[in-house]
């Protein structure tokens, strides 16, 4: 003890001389720490880190803050901003730059505000650290679906502001609320908005998924999701006992039926004839039936009810009216005691009843644009998809306004709402310069028909 305080006591002039000098060179150089500090602020992936940060998980998304986040970032740009909101507390962010020639059709870039949960003692990174690892990979909830294309859009803009670049056609973003629960209140009475009609779109890019290869995936459809219910009904009776048509074998023989449907169009993907994505799929979700009692169930008991539900999806090429009709005869039906419910999610046929596709031919002479500029930026495109699931395209398309789902990533895992999503620094800033090319190719385009 005493030894010690001896041996400090001499320390004390030194520490303050060192702090002398310390606060000295720091007043000595107030610009360059300054600058370094700046740097840090204002780089494009810092900006991205910064709107990762922003918790918009379900079921609370903080859709105040990324607003005013994406808000400042646009005025800083120079953007237009107008702020809508079609249900409470669930803004959407419109901007706007206009172009040099109002009366064409716009172009719109849409990307969804909202994420969906985390279970962050999965994550090897808190999921709104937006941390970066030594070999550049961005982790956060939403750094693929969809923050990403968010920023880039932004990012593209401000770089073409820099070049002095003025549009021809008016170029609008969209940043929509609550479309990982399906967008009803956000895309879809946003499409049904007199706002949305004024923007008169032309052309729409929203999200779409990471590509494992060298080449860029773009989607030209969704599937449409039908939430199926099916309920048998059948005498109750002694457990003991047998009997024809009780509630549980009704059920049971239309799970067969279901189950080899599934099958016989997983035999087609299985073989290489279709994409998952191409044909209708239908996965069992739940069983409900039996009589509850305090341990479990009632055994010695056959049910007079039971249910199922079925989560089906449709692609663009089915007919909804002969999966309507197969649910009616073969999977549900009447004389076997069933009854059944669909909800559909969303619309299957646009206005004019055709099917929600966009073309991606050179009959679209969007696509042709839009592939150019692609080609342009050194990058491929690769074969057109389906998507397997779905997303806010849908609702554009619905008004008959071609859609193209596409984020550019490439060489990137899968991660859209899984543990540990991330997105590579290098990626995310190649795919700035690809929508620079995009953006300022389609807002250039101009011919009297479209
Ligand atoms: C349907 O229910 C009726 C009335 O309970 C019953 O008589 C009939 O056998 C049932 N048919 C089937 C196929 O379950
Ligand atoms: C484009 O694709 C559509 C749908 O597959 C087809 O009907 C049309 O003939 C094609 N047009 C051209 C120019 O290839
Ligand atoms: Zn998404």
């Amino acid at each position: 003890m005493v030894n010690h305080s001896r041996r400090r006591r001499p320390l004390l002039p030194i520490i303050g001389l060192l702090l002398l000098l310390l606060l000295s060179s720091i007043s000595a150089t107030p610009s360059h720490q300054h600058h370094l500090e700046k740097e840090e602020e204002d780089s494009p992936i810092t900006r991205f880190q910064g709107y990762l940060r922003i918790n918009t998980v379900h079921p609370n998304p903080d859709y105040a803050s990324a607003v005013s986040f994406l808000k400042s970032q646009a005025l800083y740009i120079g953007l237009q901003t107008k702020t809508l909101e079609f249900a409470r507390s669930k803004p959407l962010l419109l901007l706007t730059w206009p172009g040099s020639d109002p009366s064409l059709p716009s172009i719109l870039l849409n990307s969804h505000l909202d994420s969906v949960p985390v279970e962050p003692s999965k994550w090897l990174h808190p999921p709104f650290s937006a941390y970066r690892s030594p070999d550049g990979k961005i982790f956060a909830r939403g750094s693929q679906d969809d923050k990403c294309i968010a920023m880039q859009y932004l990012e593209a803009i401000r770089n073409l502001r820099a070049q002095n670049f003025q549009p021809t056609r008016t170029i609008h973003i969209s940043y929509v609320p609550d479309e990982e629960i399906g967008g009803f209140d956000g895309a879809a009475k946003f499409v049904a908005s007199k706002e949305f009609a004024d923007l008169n779109v032309g052309f729409m890019l929203d999200e779409g998924q990471a590509s494992t290869g060298d080449e860029f995936r773009v989607f030209y459809a969704d599937r449409s999701p039908w939430n199926l219910i099916i309920k048998a009904f059948g005498m109750p009776g002694h457990g003991s006992r047998l009997y024809d048509n009780s509630a549980m074998e009704n059920l049971m023989k239309s799970v067969e039926i279901i189950t080899k449907f599934r099958e016989s169009l997983f035999d087609v993907v299985k073989a290489g004839k279709a994409a998952n994505s191409e044909v209708i799929s239908v996965n069992p979700v739940y069983l409900k039936a039996g009589i509850p009692s305090p341990t479990g169930f009632v055994m010695n008991m056959q049910p007079s009810e039971a249910e199922a539900g079925f989560d089906l999806r449709m692609p663009p090429t089915a007919d909804p009216d002969l999966v309507k009709i197969r649910i009616a005869e073969e999977w549900a039906p009447a004389i076997r005691n069933m009854t059944y419910q669909i909800i559909e999610k969303g619309p299957i046929r646009d206005y004019m009843g055709r099917p929600l596709m966009t073309l991606t031919n050179d009959s679209n002479p969007w696509w042709s644009i839009f592939k150019q500029a692609i080609t342009e930026a050194g990058g491929k495109l690769a074969k057109p998809e389906i998507l397997a699931s779905t997303t806010d395209a849908r609702y554009m398309r619905q008004m008959g306004i071609p859609t193209l789902g596409f984020s550019p990533m490439t060489n990137t895992p899968i991660l859209l709402h899984d543990h540990n999503e991330f997105l590579k620094d290098t990626i995310y800033l190649r795919g700035i310069k690809v929508y620079e090319s995009v953006i300022s190719s389609l807002s250039s385009f101009v011919r009297a028909s479209a």
